[in-house]
């Protein structure tokens, strides 16, 4: 691969800035489109707002359209000359891919075809899309490189090794170049934009600890006997600001022509659960209140990415590698939607 600098100028002399973007209205989508914005790329937003927000997105970008009307979105496509899309749009809790599998499979597969199928038509040729570290399923060692075999335990997991199969073969077809990017523990927020996560439910741990120092309501630490060094889980806490960078290196290189690939996505750290409580207590200033309870089926002791690849390949850098800050932002935006 080349360089991010000679990518650059081959951009502005081969493409139009026109980016669709799924998924826009929420949480990592919607910081992406922020940076694309900055950047000077004139951003659609396709979203159905079924988990995602109006507030996320300006107005006069937003096309409220659930992805698997395909019409649709051909009509979209065909409106201006998009040179790629970057996929956000999924149903993305694992809980309740448990229970309902056939919706994260008709949501995350159904509309990620519809999708396809829809850019093949208009000749739209370049796709970011969002995969997961939930492909690796329990990996035997971490960090985790992107060699390490697809092995999901949960329907959500599998939709996304699907649809990265998919991917492949719309290559070898279509000619339709793609990068996944796995997001590890996609955290933070950008409250200077009014940006942050809002998930509904929420499942994720910052946010939750951030809640139950709000709230006073005990938050349920889920196994407190793993093998590892305070018997918590370890996971990889991603900027999303620092993801939002990475999708926008990633559109660029395949604007610049790269070939399709996968990319891990993670600063390369583990912090336990407990860790980012320490975390949550020194931002906030505040204890929070926990109960011990017993593991859940399904989460691996550790979980971190070794982004050599990205690093290496795109010059990708997170600029948040201290949880402390990470948490702060993420506080700063919490506060935010509870005035007073
Ligand atoms: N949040 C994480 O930690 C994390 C980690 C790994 C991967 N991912 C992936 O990143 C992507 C974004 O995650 P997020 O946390 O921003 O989720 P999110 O729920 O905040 O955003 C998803 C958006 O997609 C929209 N959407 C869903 N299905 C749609 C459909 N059929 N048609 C149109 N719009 C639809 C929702 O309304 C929402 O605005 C997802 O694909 C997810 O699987 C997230």
């Amino acid at each position: 691969m080349n360089s991010p600098s000679y990518y650059n100028q081959l951009l502005d002399i081969t493409h139009s800035r026109n980016i669709l973007v799924t998924g826009g209205a929420g949480y990592i989508g919607s910081h992406t489109v922020h940076r694309l914005a900055q950047r000077g790329y004139d951003v659609t937003v396709v979203d159905d707002l079924s988990r995602g927000y109006r507030h996320n997105v300006d107005a006069a970008r937003l096309r409220e359209l659930n992805l698997a009307d395909t019409p649709a979105l051909e009509k979209l496509l065909a409106e201006k000359p998009f040179s790629a899309v970057i996929h956000f749009a999924a149903y993305i809790a694992v809980g309740e891919s448990m229970v309902k599998p056939e919706l994260h499979f008709s949501n995350n597969l159904g509309g990620s075809l519809s999708l396809l199928s829809a850019m093949t038509r208009a000749g739209v040729r370049r796709l970011v899309f969002s995969s997961t570290a939930a492909v690796y399923g329990t990996p035997e060692t971490s960090p985790v490189t992107e060699q390490m075999p697809h092995a999901p335990v949960s329907p959500y997991g599998e939709s996304k090794v699907m649809v990265e199969r998919i991917l492949g073969w719309f290559d070898g077809i279509h000619q339709l170049r793609s990068i996944a990017l796995r997001y590890f523990n996609a955290s933070g927020a950008d409250p200077a934009s009014g940006l942050g996560e809002e998930h509904d439910p929420e499942t994720h741990l910052i946010p939750l600890l951030l809640r139950a120092v709000l709230t006073g309501q005990p938050i349920t630490l889920f196994g407190t006997d793993y093998d590892t060094p305070d018997g918590t889980c370890i996971r990889d806490y991603v900027h999303v600001a620092d993801l939002a960078e990475a999708h926008v290196l990633a559109l660029e290189a395949l604007l610049a022509g790269s070939a399709s690939d996968a990319f891990n996505v993670g600063t390369g750290r583990g912090h336990s659960v407990r860790e980012v409580i320490r975390a949550v207590e020194e931002v906030t200033g505040r204890a929070v209140p926990v109960r011990v309870g017993p593991r859940r089926e399904g989460d691996p002791p550790v979980l971190v990415a070794c982004s050599d690849k990205l690093r290496r390949a795109l010059g990708w850098k997170p600029r948040y590698e201290d949880l402390r800050e990470i948490v702060a932002t993420a506080w700063e935006f919490e506060k935010s939607r509870r005035p007073g």
